[in-house]
């Protein structure tokens, strides 16, 4: 069938309640993708997301993906729903501030297994459920995760932060020489400062005009530059980009 529904692209957007994931999601529905928008607290909105977003066949989907089983339900109802999943886009995370000097051995603890188990497990686990499907479908599929430039330049006081990143851009690199023989191609974005989302509190605050000046365009990303970039790495023509992880920093750190 060459028209309806059936032949539209789907993806899911990992925390798509939030402010990166938000933009994600509109950047695909405004390309004629089906788009699965997944939300853990912010309900409210993910589901003004999901109203608001252009076209049919969205869907709304509520995960703790801290959860592996819930990891899996998720991909497993959005599959279902559509009957293929095309593209995975892991944008969910957690920035957790921990200093040696500052916090005790318990909550140092925690704050890595916390940051971890969302940053790097939940999306090894969505890789994993969301290849499985993709391996059935003869067109396979794509998978872009949303790293940080952190996982390259060093994250003082957030250190589970950055290792999580690095540890996901490494997963990426990986999964793109092992799922490539099943036409799975598996990319990464490393964003430096972005507004509106998880560092606008940072951005907004004492060290703000610093963290603008560490890019010579004197200002941090927009999130329509991340989603496009995420949109172009999920599309058609871009399979040979596989195991790229694209640096969307501003030249605020070369490597
Ligand atoms: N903002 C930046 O400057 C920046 C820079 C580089 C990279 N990044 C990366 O960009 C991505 C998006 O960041 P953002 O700034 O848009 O952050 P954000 O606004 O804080 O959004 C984070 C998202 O993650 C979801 N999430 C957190 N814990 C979850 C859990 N246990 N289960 C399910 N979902 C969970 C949240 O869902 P709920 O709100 O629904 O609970 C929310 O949708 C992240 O991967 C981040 O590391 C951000």
């Amino acid at each position: 069938m060459e028209n309806g529904n059936e032949t539209r692209q789907c993806v899911l957007v990992t925390g798509a309640s939030g402010g990166i994931g938000g933009c994600i999601a509109r950047a695909f529905a405004e390309a004629g993708w089906r788009v699965g928008v997944h939300y853990n607290s912010g309900q409210e909105a993910a589901r003004a997301l999901h109203e608001a977003l252009p076209g049919e066949g969205h869907l709304l989907l509520q995960a703790d993906i801290a959860r592996p089983e819930a990891v899996q339900a998720m991909v497993h109802e959005a599959a279902q729903s559509w009957g293929r999943l095309d593209a995975l886009v892991n944008n969910a995370a957690i920035g957790r501030q921990h200093a040696v000097a500052d916090v005790s051995y318990e909550e140092w603890q925690a704050a890595w297994q916390g940051v971890l188990s969302i940053n790097l497990l939940a999306a090894a686990n969505a890789c994993y459920c969301a290849a499985r499907q993709m391996m059935q479908q003869p067109e396979g599929g794509r998978i872009v995760n949303v790293g940080s430039r952190g996982g390259y330049r060093g994250e003082p006081r957030f250190t589970a932060y950055g290792a999580s990143k690095a540890a996901l851009h490494s997963l990426s690199q990986s999964l793109a020489q092992e799922l490539a023989p099943h036409n799975i191609f598996v990319t990464a974005v490393a964003p430096g400062f972005v507004e509106g989302g998880m560092a606008q509190a940072r951005l907004a605050g004492p060290q703000g005009d610093a963290i603008r000046a560490q890019s010579p365009l004197g200002r941090v990303a927009r999130p329509e530059e991340v989603a496009r970039t995420v949109l172009f790495l999920a599309s058609p023509g871009s399979e040979f980009l596989t195991g790229a992880v694209v640096d969307i920093n501003g030249a605020s750190y070369l490597r």
